[in-house]
């Protein structure tokens, strides 16, 4: 079935009209496929069914009667293309090159993005740092705008509705921040990309996909701009923005290539964690997303492994996904299950976002309803009769992990200083606090949850602290998961992280775990707060996959501990650099007692040494082979991504490149 865009072009609209009037008879360049799946495969979205095919490409070629311009829409050598051999030749050669930027040569005329724009559908969007609002030297100074931007700037909801924007701007160079928050006080296009498509249909994704890789401009993929290392920017870059690609559909018994029969539902790439917990709750089922209420469900959450508060349950995000919809880095669009593609559907489990493709959609496993308690409660050192107690306290809830991770629960909780003391030298005994952000109990009552937390509530009674759990029940997950976590703040750029999974052998040692505990009140006392998990990366109610990318230590794992250094609004590059340089080090003593554990790339540290082998672990070396076999020129990049090690980020703050995005992406110097 042809699309409006051959009927639109057989009039042999030039290109002089293209690029000349608004009244052109150039339309978006897409044909609707049939939607018809091979059995075992989730049929296509209407956004999916919308793409660009050779036949199209052959069609906007005889329309613009240009060879070379047709030619930037071109897939790449690995699909069934009808180019000119000698074409594909010229492309290999921007394998591994400097990416172009604004202002060099080889950056398209703004002919050729207007001519983009057309081609996907208007969807081009030419980017501005969201709070150059608040800069009166941009030409869209606006202060009302200003004001909504500074008052909702801590927000998720402001950053993931903007194309380029990102939740933790110290990767995009700490510029063009509101000024209650900036550092600069000045307004730069940092990292932010330059342009990005809004997109609404996966023929824009190839186009774009083409587009970037034909001219050896640097891609970026945006979700949501969740990241903890801003890997969905880029300065001079080109973004496609997957947040818009809601659509969801749900399978009362779908039968996956793996052998599964059972119910399950397919999730656009857009949909956010959020989204995916209310569907559930409509339809009587549990999916497994993350803690955060906006997290993107299909992005980079679910590519790097993705652990929820379900995985103690029911293991990680990835070992959920049955099927999924990708164009690849030649822009081919295609599905990967455990079948057809196995190679991709196995690296875009666990092998992280930007890799080698983009997620279009997903299909994944659909768990009864299950009623849940919840749990939250804190106390700080004034709540105990001295320093001694709050940290037995602590050592107590370290004593339990083992219990409640095998019990199938999960915590997420803080331990840290009070603010005001934090980034001095000795953070102080007086100040220590701990937070339950919330223990999670899936499939306990309230009764059954006290009855667990019994023994660990018993010491802490003996030891005189005082405390107030609140239980928190519903007969879905949903009801009281949204009770119990609010939205978390970001949009600062004053914490730099580190992460480390600690195994069971750790807690069945003695040793081991006062070695952990100690580490932790070291931490602590030296201006640093941990942000800890105890989870499984298995989950008690399955068997866990064996044939996905997730970094098998996760397997093993008791908890995720997340490390972090903070500073203030003033503080310089010089006390950033030090500081981030100060939680990485410190970390050694997590290494050394789990040495051949690993750390969760999604919230893991871009200074992390042996990098590869820690976010990736055994599973490196097939990674990498599989990224120079799908994306030979290095269309994708992000920081800390499979076969980053290959580029760097020529920094222009005053940091070390690759330590954030601001700056020309080059193949590394050797
Ligand atoms: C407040 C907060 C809470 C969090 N809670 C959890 C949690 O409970 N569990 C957990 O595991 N993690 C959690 N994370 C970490 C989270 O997994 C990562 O931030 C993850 O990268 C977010 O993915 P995203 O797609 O939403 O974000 P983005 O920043 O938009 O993207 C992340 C990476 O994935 C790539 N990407 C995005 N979409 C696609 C796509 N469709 N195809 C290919 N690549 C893509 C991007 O290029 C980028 O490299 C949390 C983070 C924050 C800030
Ligand atoms: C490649 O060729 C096949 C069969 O000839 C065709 O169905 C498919 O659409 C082509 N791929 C592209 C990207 O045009
Ligand atoms: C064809 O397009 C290329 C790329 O935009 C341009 O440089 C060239 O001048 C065009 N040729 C003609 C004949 O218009
Ligand atoms: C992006 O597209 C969606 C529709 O898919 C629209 O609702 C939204 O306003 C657009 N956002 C921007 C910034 O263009
Ligand atoms: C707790 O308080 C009780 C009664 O006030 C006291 O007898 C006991 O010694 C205290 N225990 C600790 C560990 O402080
Ligand atoms: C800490 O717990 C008390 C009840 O013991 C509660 O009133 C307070 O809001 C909690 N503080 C935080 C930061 O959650
Ligand atoms: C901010 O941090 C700097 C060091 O980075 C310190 O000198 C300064 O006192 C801090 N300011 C406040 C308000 O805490």
């Amino acid at each position: 079935m042809k699309g409006v865009w051959g009927l639109a072009i057989a009039a042999g609209a030039s290109l002089a009209r293209a690029q000349s009037s608004s009244s052109s008879a150039l339309t978006a360049a897409a044909t609707t496929v049939a939607a018809t799946a091979a059995s075992g495969a989730p049929s296509l979205f209407p956004y999916e069914r919308v793409q660009l095919t050779e036949g199209v490409l052959a069609e906007l070629c005889a329309a613009l009667k240009n060879d070379s311009l047709a030619d930037l829409f071109a897939f790449g050598s690995s699909s069934n293309s009808t180019s000119a051999d000698s074409t594909v030749e010229k492309r290999s050669n921007v394998k591994h090159s400097c990416k172009v930027m604004p202002g060099d040569a080889g950056w398209p005329s703004e002919r050729v993005w207007d001519l983009f724009d057309i081609l996907v559908g208007g969807n081009l969007i030419k980017a501005v740092p969201l709070a150059s609002y608040c800069y009166p030297e941009w030409p869209n100074y606006n202060a009302d705008k200003c004001a909504t931007i500074t008052a909702d700037w801590l927000t998720s909801n402001l950053h993931m509705a903007d194309p380029t924007s990102i939740m933790l701007p110290l990767y995009e160079g700490r510029t063009c921040m509101p000024s209650p928050y900036s550092y600069t006080d000045s307004c730069e296009q940092g990292g932010y990309p330059t342009y990005a498509v809004n997109i609404s249909t996966v023929a824009e994704i190839q186009l774009a996909v083409n587009f970037a890789r034909n001219l050896n401009l640097r891609l970026v993929v945006k979700n949501t701009g969740h990241d903890f290392n801003g890997k969905a920017s880029g300065k001079g870059g080109l973004t496609v923005w997957t947040h818009y690609l809601k659509d969801k559909e749900y399978y009362p018994t779908f039968t996956a290539a793996n052998g599964y029969v059972g119910p399950a539902a397919k999730f656009g790439s857009g949909i956010q964690v959020w989204e995916a917990y209310e569907f559930g709750k409509s339809i009587g089922k549990t999916f497994v997303g993350g803690e955060a209420v906006t997290v993107g469900m299909g992005g980079g959450y679910t590519a790097g492994g993705g652990h929820s508060p379900l995985s103690s349950m029911y293991g990680m995000a990835a070992d959920q996904v049955l099927a999924m919809e990708v164009v690849l880095a030649d822009g081919t669009f295609i599905t990967a299950d455990s079948k057809e593609n196995a190679d991709v559907f196995w690296m875009l489990r666990g092998g992280g976002g930007s890799t080698i493709g983009v997620v279009t959609s997903l299909t994944v496993k659909a768990w009864p309803q299950l009623e849940t308690t919840t749990v939250t409660f804190n106390f700080t050192v004034s709540d105990t009769p001295s320093a001694d107690a709050f940290w037995a306290a602590i050592e107590s809830y370290l004593e339990n992990f083992e219990t409640f991770v095998d019990a199938g629960t999960y915590g997420y909780y803080y331990i840290g200083a009070d603010s005001d003391e934090v980034g001095t030298e000795y953070a102080g005994d007086h100040a220590y606090y701990f937070r339950m952000e919330s223990f999670v109990a899936p499939g306990k009552t309230v009764a059954q949850t006290e009855a667990l937390l019994a023994p660990w509530f018993k010491v802490l009674d003996n030891l005189n602290v005082t405390y107030t759990p609140w239980y928190n029940h519903a007969d879905n997950f949903h009801d009281a998961w949204s009770a119990a976590f609010p939205q978390e703040y970001v949009g600062t750029d004053l914490v730099k992280t580190a992460s480390r999974l600690l195994p069971r052998k750790v807690f069945q040692s003695t040793e081991l775990l006062k070695q952990t505990w100690e580490a932790y009140r070291d931490a602590v006392e030296q201006g640093l707060f941990i942000a800890g998990f105890h989870i499984s990366g298995t989950g008690i109610a399955v068997d866990p996959p064996t044939d996905n990318a997730v970094l098998p230590a996760w397997r093993d794992t008791l908890t995720h501990v997340i490390v972090g250094s903070e500073w203030n609004f003033t503080s310089s590059w010089d006390v950033v650099e030090t500081l981030s340089l100060f939680v990485t080090e410190w970390m050694d003593v997590l290494r050394e007692i789990a040495p051949d554990s690993g750390a969760y790339m999604s919230e893991g540290d871009l200074l992390e040494p042996n990098l590869q082998e820690s976010f990736y672990g055994s599973n490196y070396e097939r990674l990498y082979a599989l990224k120079q076999e799908y994306d030979p020129t290095g269309l994708f990049f992000a920081l800390t991504a499979v076969g980053a090690e290959d580029w760097e980020v020529q920094t222009t703050d005053p940091l070390p490149y690759s330590w954030n995005t601001n700056g020309r992406l080059c193949p590394k110097s050797t």
